[in-house]
């Protein structure tokens, strides 16, 4: 049974059962901020769940695709995956154990028709109830086990939400595969069993600080792995030989020429590349993109692994003959140091091979595209996006692992080369051995290799003393850290290199620098949030919250509750005073979310403060920075408040623009297209979002275009307030931040219905009524400002007015110079440049002509010294280029010459010499001719024998220095 039968068996057999077949959902878990990426079935279901929405029907059943980041270092070994297929059936407050194990059993045992006698149950501690169903339907007690918390409890996903107790299915390959161990039982780490479901009673909540209370509904979610089922019933004993992987592993086997079965090595390689990949094509397909965080950086992490294990089936082939080997066959260090050099040349060969070669990996990608595309169209929807990702960051990879390979194996060969110079016993013979070590520093190698060690990057390393402190085959954690922290070089990756060099990494030590650096990083971190006027300062001050009211109004009464002056809470604030104010109620947004704070005015009978920022140190709570330009102020004022209307429209117009331009990205780019962030001030916005490349000018045109469109269109933009849930139903983009429960702002703009609708997103901040009083948008600049992301920068309103205003100005201006009108111009300016390169060549040729006029007449000068031929003579030329060809072209006629020219460039003498070949040979040497007859005009130079050149501060001693010459060869 292959995999596709397998999937769609369970999928029909749970529709005969009642259930509806959704969909799996996104790799990237929809508005669940709990969660990195999908890790089960049941993570879309949550909401359902939990009681927060309503399901299309209370039984559901999916094939969902799941990434879990926990193992991604054991991947390579038979059995574990970062991304797997999760066959799951649900019961949404519907049926419960009963049905649920029943079923299950009817599955396994006549659909998959399994030999009862293999499978073995578990079930929770306290759970009678689901071990008398199991017993109802034949399982013998002996094959029932009870288990506790840690294998037979399930849940939450992530560090809250919905859990419960769960029974297993497990699968009994036979005494035969297990370890022997008395103990031995389906929770064993032996090969003997494999869990193939797990079925989860889904009737208790986790809140944040571990308690559980029981959910309003009982529900089911159940999870059999497709990968692992599929083993079973192909009788293969890894899921790497289904035919899941088989079309992968051959397509890589094919491109590197080995066999999967080889070798361990070989295997490992294999498996690592083909799971990798598979990953990643998801992952990508999702809208995920390398970076340094967060998702982005699982993503970069397997990648890298990916090709970290291409260059080993690659180039590592070939290179059976490692730095240690060819050391450890000398007896003593310069010979180490010969096998070394040989060594290093192999080395080098093998690099350069590949780092001329393909991109490998989106090759590997088709395959599994061909292969999944069935199931996941999304994968065929985006192939070419997926495989641009994949060489991107494969080529980018390549380069670091090539720049640094060489530096680690550096590394390896002073470690290496430790472990002959000296019997390691302490801290005395070390030293010896660095001694040991520089007494050859004069040998290029070992001075190449201590100048790496002590300068780049390992210059921190030899300064702490680490060479002093190296054990024997052991790599120190501090020689890693330079490398990982300094340079970025993942320190797993460093330390499979260094293994392939016989040599062991203190990883344990590298670790705790890690976890120290951390650390650091926190405090650094706490320490800035002490500022007197952050977030912990007025978390502490624990004032009244502020109503925000600004979505509608820019000017109310309201009354002062609190004034800090210089981090302090006073009463009374006087003319003069910087202050920070506090509302009961305020029309002034606080910076958030990329829109700048407001400015305006708070008014009250004694007095009036000029508001410059507004801000929001913690949630629902608006701080008015500003000073007291009249009068005074106090706790308890009445005041009226008033936000600058013209920029908070500014603010608004631009706010509204980043929604359209959101809208038009997705639809000229795609849906992967994501925000990345933003900056919205009054004149001008900047849009961040992910993308791999460049925009064209004319995608960029497209974008613009729709922008402006939906402009005239003047649709209407409203916000509204509704539970989360519901804005996620009705299509809102959202983002990390929210959870099920809150209550959020959606903003819509064009109609209610869908077909109408430009876009909807979550967003706190403020907008316009209507798109069309946005008047005009226009893009700025576009350009990369790293990991994926690019930014967008635009105007709108009164800013494109000003730019537009400003771009007329300037050209008016240049038509006018032009003697044109500006439409004229560009044609005018065109003929100009035109007539003007015309000249410039015509000036050229004369140049050049005149020239070889002087240089003809200058061959009738020529005097001979001792039977040399010697011309010195004046020329005018433009440049040094100009003279050194003159030069050439009298050497070539004079065939044996020396010749020396002068010519006046920016208002000061310079000199050429040139002396032909067989001259040098009798001894002549331009640079010392040339520097006495500098010396005549004030200067100074000198240069090779063949040619020198030389500057001077007297250009009327030209002639007297030149006539000298002849004088200077007969010498
Ligand atoms: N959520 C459970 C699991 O992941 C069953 O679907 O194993």
């Amino acid at each position: 049974m292959n995999s596709n039968e397998i999937r769609d068996l369970f999928l029909r057999f749970f529709e005969e059962k009642g259930h509806t077949v959704l969909p799996s959902s996104s790799l990237v878990p929809h508005g669940d901020p709990t969660l990195l990426l999908t890790s089960a079935g049941m993570v879309q279901m949550k909401p359902y769940f939990v009681g927060e929405a309503t399901p299309p029907n209370r039984r559901l059943a999916t094939s969902q695709k799941c990434f879990r980041t926990t193992d991604i270092d054991c991947v390579g070994d038979a059995g574990h995956l970062t991304f797997f297929e999760m066959l799951g059936n649900f019961s949404i407050g519907d049926y419960f154990k009963k049905e649920s194990i029943e079923w299950a059993w009817e599955f396994v045992t006549e659909r998959l028709n399994l030999p009862k006698e293999r499978l073995w149950i578990t079930v929770f501690l306290d759970d009678d109830e689901a071990e008398g169903y199991w017993l109802e339907l034949g399982v013998t007690k002996d094959h029932i086990l009870r288990c506790d918390e840690k294998d037979n409890f399930w849940g939450p996903a992530g560090e809250t939400g919905p859990c419960g107790p769960c029974s297993e299915i497990h699968y009994d390959f036979g005494e035969g595969f297990g370890c022997g161990s008395p103990d031995c039982g389906p929770s064993c780490d032996c090969d003997r069993f494999s869990e193939i479901w797990n079925l989860v009673f889904t009737e208790l909540d986790q809140d944040a600080e571990g308690n559980r209370t029981p959910l309003k509904q009982k529900n089911i979610d159940t999870g059999m792995g497709l990968e692992r089922t599929a083993a079973l019933m192909q009788g293969k004993s890894t899921v790497y030989e289904t035919d899941l992987f088989t079309p992968i592993i051959d397509r890589i086997s094919e491109l590197t020429g080995r066999k999967y079965g080889q070798s361990d090595e070989v295997n490992r390689a294999m498996r690592v590349i083909a799971e990798h990949t598979r990953a990643a094509a998801f992952l990508i397909a999702d809208g995920v993109i390398p970076s340094n965080d967060g998702r982005g950086y699982v993503l970069r992490r397997i990648l890298r692994r990916a090709e970290f294990f291409v260059r080993q089936l690659l180039y590592r082939k070939h290179a059976v003959a490692s730095e240690h080997e060819f050391i450890s066959g000398a007896d003593s260090i310069p010979e180490a140091f010969d096998r070394l050099s040989e060594a290093g040349k192999i080395q080098d060969k093998l690099m350069n091979n590949f780092r001329q070669m393909d991109p490998f990996l989106s090759k590997v990608v088709d395959v599994v595209i061909e292969k999944m595309k069935w199931q996941y169209q999304e994968l065929e929807i985006r192939r070419e996006y997926i495989k641009q990702v994949v060489t991107q960051e494969e080529l980018k990879f390549r380069k670091t692992l090539l720049d640094f390979e060489p530096v680690v194996l550096k590394m390896a060969t002073i470690h290496n080369l430790a472990k002959i110079a000296v019997p390691y016993e302490g801290p005395e013979q070390s030293y010896q051995f660095e001694i040991h070590v520089m007494s050859y520093v004069r040998n290029e190698f070992v001075h190449d290799l201590i100048r790496q060690l002590t300068l780049e990057p390992f210059k921190d390393a030899a300064d702490k003393g680490c060479l002093a402190e190296m054990q024997p085959g052991m790599v120190s954690g501090e020689e890693i850290f330079a490398l990982a922290d300094t340079h970025g070089f993942p320190a797993e990756l460093t330390a499979e290199i260094l293994r392939e060099q016989d040599l062991e990494v203190d990883l344990e030590r590298y670790e705790s620098l890690m976890e120290a650096q951390r650390a650091r990083a926190r405090e650094a971190q706490k320490f800035g949030l002490a500022d007197r006027s952050g977030e912990q300062f007025y978390e502490s001050l624990s004032l009244p919250v502020t109503e925000f009211v600004g979505y509608d109004k820019f000017s109310i009464q309201s009354q002062v509750v609190g004034i800090v002056v210089d981090g302090e809470l006073v009463e009374t604030a006087f003319q003069g005073q910087e202050v920070e104010v506090i509302l009961a109620a305020t029309p002034f947004y606080g910076e958030k979310g990329g829109q700048v704070g407001d400015t305006g005015e708070i008014q009250s009978e004694k007095g009036k403060i000029v508001i410059s920022d507004a801000q929001k140190p913690i949630d629902n709570l608006v701080v008015h920075i500003g000073k007291v330009e009249e009068g005074v102020i106090s706790v308890n004022d009445p005041v009226e408040v008033k936000v600058d209307r013209e920029r908070r429209l500014d603010i608004a117009r631009n706010h509204t623009a980043t929604h359209l331009l959101h809208a038009a990205l997705r639809k000229v780019l795609g849906d992967q297209v994501k925000q990345g962030g933003s900056f919205v001030a009054p004149d001008h916005f900047r849009f961040d979002y992910t993308h791999l490349v460049a925009m064209s000018k004319e995608e960029l045109a497209e974008v613009q275009k729709i922008v402006n469109e939906n402009i005239r269109r003047s649709y209407a933009v409203s916000g509204r307030e509704m539970p989360y849930q519901q804005a996620v139903e009705a299509g809102a983009l959202a983002f990390f931040g929210e959870k099920y429960g809150d209550v959020v702002r959606m903003v819509e703009i064009g109609s209610e219905d869908r077909s109408q609708k430009v876009s909807a997103e979550l967003c706190g901040g403020t907008h316009l009524r209507n798109t069309g009083e946005i008047g005009f948008f226009h893009i700025t600049s576009e350009k990369s400002i790293g990991s994926g992301l690019r930014r967008i920068e635009a105007v709108t309103g009164r800013g494109a007015e000003a730019l537009a205003e400003e771009r007329i100005s300037v050209l008016e201006n240049v038509a006018s110079q032009l003697e044109a009108n500006s439409t004229e111009a560009a044609e005018k300016l065109a003929l100009l440049l035109s007539e003007f390169n015309a000249e410039r060549k015509r000036a050229k040729e004369l140049e050049g002509e005149l020239l070889r006029k002087t240089a003809e007449s200058l061959l009738l000068n020529v005097t001979q010294v001792d039977g040399v031929n010697v011309l010195a003579g004046k020329i005018e030329a433009s440049n040094m280029e100009l003279m050194r060809e003159t030069g050439d072209w009298l050497k070539d006629k004079l065939g044996s010459a020396v010749i020396v020219l002068g010519v006046v460039l920016d208002n000061n003498p310079r000199f050429l010499a040139m002396v032909t070949p067989d001259l040098v040979g009798k001894g002549i040497h331009a640079g010392k001719i040339i520097k006495q007859v500098a010396q005549v005009a004030g200067g100074g130079g000198g240069g090779k024998p063949d040619m020198a050149q030389a500057g001077g501060k007297d250009k009327s001693k030209i002639d007297e220095a030149l006539k000298l010459v002849p004088d200077l060869i007969g010498k």
